[in-house]
């Protein structure tokens, strides 16, 4: 087959992104917008954003760290707690502030503590977006102590997601950041008017191996974790299958370095600054880059019921050595992000 010099893509969307805030939004956000037009931007601050006023604000944070020159458009995200209320969510929703809500079981994962305890608690909340047809975003992992972590999603989909869909049917969800090939599997058998999933480039390079590899791996520890070498073949699968219920999120989570090197380190991987090139190289691996355009810039906007992006974005064959750390003046090393195939080279450029 010929070798493709170049890929002229439609402008790709992330839709599962953390962006932070203050000085650490200031610094990742332009990795994200030199790629990506839009994101789907994760609540889980500290405190995390619960009502519409702190998503307005929020927002505006974001456009105001945006250099000068690059388009990007921020989409919200509620964090649902036990006591957010139906009218919030619906006003947000209304005024297009909220895209979107976002369950955290609580304590899943980083800033989840003020998350959802039970489902229970939130069951008008899923009428009320039923009714007004707005997303549901899902961490779906248990929370439970006697569940191996390993198993955490599967079992999930069997306790809770299950019960969850049939008692909502027509609740639009995105399964986010899925790991396992149970998920997979539940969610291209699904109906996907309603059901999706968001894929990261990591689960699709690393298996549980990674964390371990020569040493204690903090650069490799997210959640939910990755998983064994199994699960990553049907993550690939999946992504390069051309299903439209598959599409990217990249969960890029940055943490300084001195809370991923440390005795109790953060669940996150930074990988916004190689994000598509990431995505490419799987791609290319699994004969599909073809697909590539339809899983980056088209699945999404369709679930979401958004426009694609009219732009267009080049990703190039020509090799990036990717910086080890990403620190900059006046920063010190406490405080550098490592990357993603930090230290490595990728075949793939975007074109400035
Ligand atoms: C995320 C973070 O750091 O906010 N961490 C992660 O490992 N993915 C939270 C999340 O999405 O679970
Ligand atoms: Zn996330």
């Amino acid at each position: 087959m010929e070798t493709l010099s170049k890929l002229v893509l439609r402008r790709p969307d992330d839709w599962h992104l953390h962006l932070r805030d203050g000085e650490m939004l200031k610094r990742v956000l332009p990795a994200t917008a030199r790629q990506f037009a839009r994101a789907i931007v994760m609540p889980n601050l500290r405190p995390p954003v619960t009502s519409v006023d702190a998503a307005i604000a929020y927002r505006q944070r974001i456009a105001s760290a945006l250099p000068e020159g690059m388009v990007f458009t921020p989409l919200m995200t509620a964090y649902l707690t036990d006591t957010i209320s139906p009218d919030e969510l619906e006003r947000g929703h209304k005024e297009g502030v909220f895209t979107a809500a976002k369950l955290y079981p609580a304590n899943a994962t980083t800033n989840s503590a003020a998350g959802v305890s039970d489902l229970s608690c939130i069951t008008a909340v899923l009428e009320r977006m039923q009714a007004i047809d707005m997303p549901l975003l899902i961490h779906g992992e248990v929370t439970d102590a006697d569940v191996d972590i390993f198993d955490r999603e599967a079992v999930f989909i069997e306790r809770h997601l299950i019960p969850l869909r049939r008692q909502f049917p027509e609740l639009r969800v995105v399964f986010e950041h899925i790991t396992t090939s149970e998920a997979v599997q539940y969610v291209a058998d699904g109906d996907h008017r309603y059901l999706a999933a968001t894929i990261t480039p990591h689960h699709l390079h690393i298996n549980r191996n990674a964390m371990f590899m020569g040493g204690l791996r903090s650069d490799f520890y997210c959640l939910p974790v990755v998983k064994r070498e199994q699960h990553r073949q049907a993550l690939r699968k999946a992504a390069t299958s051309g299903k439209n219920c598959f599409f990217l999120g990249t969960d890029s989570a940055p943490h300084p370095r001195s809370g991923k090197e440390t005795s109790c380190g953060c669940a996150g991987i930074y990988n916004a600054p190689v994000a598509l090139e990431s995505y490419a190289t799987v791609f290319e691996q699994e004969g599909a880059l073809e697909r590539l355009e339809a899983f980056a810039s088209l699945h999404g906007p369709s679930f979401y019921g958004l426009e694609v992006n009219s732009g267009t974005i080049i990703l190039e064959r020509r090799c990036q050595q990717v910086s080890p750390s990403s620190g900059g003046d006046g920063i010190a090393p406490s405080d550098e992000l490592v990357p993603f195939h930090a230290g490595e080279e990728l075949a793939w450029t975007v074109a400035s």
